[in-house]
């Protein structure tokens, strides 16, 4: 008989966010007249906007003219987007890169999840704890994470993220080969100032590692001394690759679109001696298993970059905003204690003392139809809060706001 891949067989039975949809479901199918409202998966929920829904439709339009038609298209994006992303998100921040060193995809999750392939089976990983799933659970995938002892794999590097360090985490003990790092936080909140991650690329470049940097959520910052892209930070085209995506930015959840940079200086070790580019490496493994980002989904993500394209994005996350301001107020005068939610969509809060995450999502659940995630699902640090995302609908927020009063 054929037998399973053993490393699969170590994970835990369900991916967090597949868990709660399951909860939620028996829920609503006990309850079926209680409307549930979402501080759950960071989903969002403001349509496509104009400038962008308009692109869309030319793109098809274009799909049905043979001198327009695309077929194939090239594995790492379309450079009429790949030249938007430099000249956008990079150039305006005074980084230099070449559009030969963006690769478009479908998503930062799934990019995430498949850059390790890149590194050799052996290599250490270090996370923040609270961490996104993805990061550990693809390098279980991988068998790099070891055996799972309860929640906390063996073969991983945690770095302990909590109130007692600010949240900004301390450099491992035992040198990691590749470091997951992701600001504004999923699911803290929580930033890292410009000094803070540029100890962090110093210590990669001392250390010899790779800095896997996932930003996806940096169109919630506000804060000036807070950097938007790792590149900002001297020598970090030398240590880090960066995820970016549209997703949480211009509402792509659905239509899926985001980028990957690989800079031409980041080089590894071949393991005989020599050098290796992982620019080299991650087109290589791309143009094997990945055929593109479909072409109308690239124009509706060209459409961003119009100045009616962003005037159009920053309306809404400044309704996001607003959501998590009015969250972040909330939650503090109901005596829970709450961060995040300043310079990202997502808001961590203690739970009521005596109770523990997931206790505290089947009680918001039970008696008041409100999802939210349980911090514990994020890793051992997470225990003891639950996050609450700021995706809503304003009146659905407010809405959320009034059931999360009656129970706390
Ligand atoms: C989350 O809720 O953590 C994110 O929406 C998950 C994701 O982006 O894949």
């Amino acid at each position: 008989m054929t037998t399973a891949n053993p490393d699969f067989l170590k994970l835990q039975n369900n991916y967090l966010f597949a868990d709660i949809a399951r909860k939620v479901a028996a829920y609503k199918a006990a309850h079926p007249a209680q409307r549930v409202i979402s501080l759950g998966i960071g989903d969002v929920t403001r349509p496509l906007p104009p400038a962008i829904l308009a692109a869309l439709h030319r793109a098809v339009e274009d799909m049905g003219e043979a001198a327009l038609f695309r077929g194939y298209g090239p594995e790492q994006g379309y450079d009429f987007l790949r030249h938007r992303i430099i000249e956008c998100d990079y150039a305006t921040r005074g980084v230099r890169l070449g559009a030969d060193e963006v690769f478009v995809s479908d998503g930062a999750k799934s990019d995430i999840g498949n850059f390790q392939e890149l590194f050799a089976p052996n290599s250490r990983v270090a996370v923040t704890d609270p961490v996104y799933p993805v990061y550990v659970d693809s390098n279980a995938m991988a068998g790099r994470a070891g055996n799972l002892r309860g929640t906390v794999w063996d073969g991983i590097i945690y770095l302990p993220s909590t109130p007692d360090n600010d949240f900004v985490p301390e450099f491992p003990a035992v040198r990691p080969d590749i470091i997951y790092l992701c600001y504004p936080n999923n699911p803290t909140g929580a930033v890292l100032s410009r000094a803070a991650l540029q100890a962090w690329v110093d210590y990669a470049r001392r250390q010899n590692s790779v800095i896997l940097y996932d930003s996806a959520y940096e169109a919630f910052i506000t804060d000036p001394d807070v950097p938007h892209s790792i590149y900002e930070l001297d020598g970090a085209q030398e240590v880090a690759v960066e995820f970016r995506s549209f997703s949480k930015t211009a509402g792509f959840t659905g239509l899926r679109c985001a980028y990957t940079v690989v800079p031409k200086a980041l080089q590894i070790s071949d393991g005989e001696g020599g050098k290796v580019s992982l620019n080299a490496l991650w087109n290589r493994r791309q143009c094997t298993k990945y055929n593109g980002c479909p072409y109308i989904v690239q124009r509706a993500a060209e459409a961003v970059y119009s100045p009616q394209g962003q005037v159009e994005i920053k309306t809404i996350i400044a309704a996001y905003q607003k959501n998590a301001a009015q969250l972040r107020s909330a939650v503090s005068g109901m005596g829970l204690t709450v961060y995040g939610g300043l310079n990202a969509p997502y808001l961590w809060v203690s739970v009521p003392q005596g109770s523990d995450s997931w206790v505290f999502f089947d009680t918001l659940l039970q008696e008041s139809a409100l999802i939210c995630t349980p911090g514990a699902g994020f890793g051992a640090a997470g225990e003891g809060y639950v996050r609450l995302t700021a995706f809503g609908a304003p009146q659905d927020t407010a809405e959320a706001i009034e059931r999360l009063r009656r129970v706390c």
